[in-house]
């Protein structure tokens, strides 16, 4: 599946941040079951490698990838764990080559008009606009679909649920990224019932 396929599978990919193993395949669970399939599971714990093999693993409809993606060889490990694509918060020509020779489909970050044209030079016209709220978020997104139509975007950083359907009525933004469908406290507290309302409420969002 291409990274523009993967995008418009959700309008909403939630950022993970898994602490614990035993929370991924739950966790994924509860989000599929409020219609969110694209998962991206991020680098900043021990248990991520672990934690998207489970997902892989045990929800078959979660489309599973890797985030916060910032050293060439976390593709290929990331890949092997069974993740589908890959995010990363900037990009440079090293993860580029690593991403390409991993065979994994890159959704990489940018934050401003040069950053995207250097992505579209090296191939990527679906990008990740990170920060976005630092960014300029709607207003950022809303002037560079002139310049740059061909870019697709998912704003992620500081979008929430009220800017959300905003965001998602753009012609250039085609999905977005946030974290508070898993909030640390409902994670923690196995609340998955209130996790599966948020990705419910999320999936609604699709334009
Ligand atoms: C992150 O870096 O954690 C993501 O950009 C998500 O940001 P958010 O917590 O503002 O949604």
């Amino acid at each position: 599946m291409q990274i523009r396929e993967i995008m418009r599978s959700c309008p909403v990919m939630p950022v993970l941040i898994i602490e614990k193993t035993e929370h991924a395949v739950p966790l994924a669970k509860a989000l599929v079951a409020g219609g969110i399939r694209v998962l991206e599971v991020t680098l900043r714990t021990e248990a991520a490698l672990e934690s998207i093999r489970l997902i892989a693993e045990a929800v078959p409809d979660a489309i599973v990838g890797v985030g916060t993606v910032v050293r060439p060889e976390q593709f290929a490990q990331a890949k092997s764990a069974g993740a589908k694509f890959a995010v990363t918060p900037g990009l440079t020509e090293t993860l580029a080559a690593a991403a390409r020779a991993a065979d994994i489909p890159l959704l990489p970050g940018v934050m401003t008009p040069s950053e995207a044209i250097a992505a579209l030079e090296m191939g990527f016209d679906a990008l990740k606009l990170f920060p976005a709220e630092q960014a300029g978020s709607y207003g950022m997104l809303k002037a560079l679909g002139s310049p740059l139509p061909q870019a697709l975007f998912c704003p992620t950083g500081g979008v929430t649920p009220e800017s959300a359907p905003k965001l998602l009525a753009l012609p250039n933004v085609g999905c977005v990224g946030g974290s508070w469908l898993a909030p640390k406290d409902k994670v923690a507290a196995g609340d998955w019932d209130a996790i599966t309302a948020l990705a419910r409420e999320a999936a609604a969002f699709r334009k």
